[in-house]
């Protein structure tokens, strides 16, 4: 992978159709998104249960792109390793989820991937200062985890700018994760935001069989995103 800042648009197969994800994984790259987003729930860390690493493996070879696995599972060291091995390009674990997130980046790091942080709508921006170095991604959760088609947070655009200004030219991913749609990304571009994680915003209305419906909304969320800058 190499690091660019131009929009990337993530698919979360959180709003897939749970019996094909495979079939989903193909129709959504076919219809031109740059990563697959995979929600991972633990109904521990979150109020809702997705699935684990052996769903990721078997999805693996039904991703050409990029593997993005969001973990909101506590506690989270144990399996990292199992991530990993099912074909993880980045794994990103949530700061809240502890206790030692330097430990649980350092362990992610270590087994040779990318590493990203997420950050909760309450959860400011000071508490990941110490872990720029290390990071190759921050999530800024623009919901509180746990659930697709959820209403995007706007007080976290302020919150995105200022991540941009401490991240300077550092090469790290600004991911935002929650209600976005070609209303909310042209707000969280322009604050500095590259990769936009879209759930509902992509795969309502579709299906395997009906997927250009996917791509008509992949282009409509890249378009507005594109559209802050212009
Ligand atoms: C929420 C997940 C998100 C979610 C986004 O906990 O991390 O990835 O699926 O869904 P939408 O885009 O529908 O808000
Ligand atoms: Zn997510």
């Amino acid at each position: 992978m190499t690091f660019d800042r131009t929009i990337k648009i993530a698919p979360s197969i959180l709003s897939a159709d749970f019996a094909c994800f495979g079939a989903e994984c193909e129709a959504i790259e076919s219809e031109g998104c740059d990563w697959v987003h995979v929600d991972v729930m633990d109904g521990h860390f979150v109020p809702n249960i997705t699935f684990g690493p052996q769903m990721c493996k078997a999805i693996r070879p039904h991703i050409k792109t990029t593997m993005d696995v969001h973990l909101m599972i506590s506690p989270v060291d144990s399996f990292i390793e199992s991530f990993v091995d099912a074909g993880a390009d980045i794994v990103t674990v949530h700061i809240e989820a502890g206790p030692h997130i330097h430990r649980t980046i350092q362990r992610i790091k270590s087994l040779g991937i990318k590493a990203g942080v997420a950050l909760n709508p309450a959860t400011p921006i000071s508490h990941i200062e110490g872990l720029l170095d290390m990071v190759d991604l921050v999530c800024v959760m623009t919901v509180n985890p746990g659930f697709g088609g959820q209403k995007f947070i706007s007080s976290q655009a302020e919150k995105i700018s200022d991540l941009k200004k401490m991240i300077g030219d550092k090469e790290i991913h600004i991911e935002v994760d929650g209600g976005i749609t070609p209303d909310t990304a042209p707000l969280v571009a322009r604050a500095g935001a590259d990769v936009l994680v879209a759930g509902s915003g992509v795969f309502n209305g579709g299906s395997v069989a009906n997927s250009s419906v996917y791509g008509k909304n992949i282009t409509m969320i890249r378009d507005a995103a594109i559209g802050a800058f212009t």
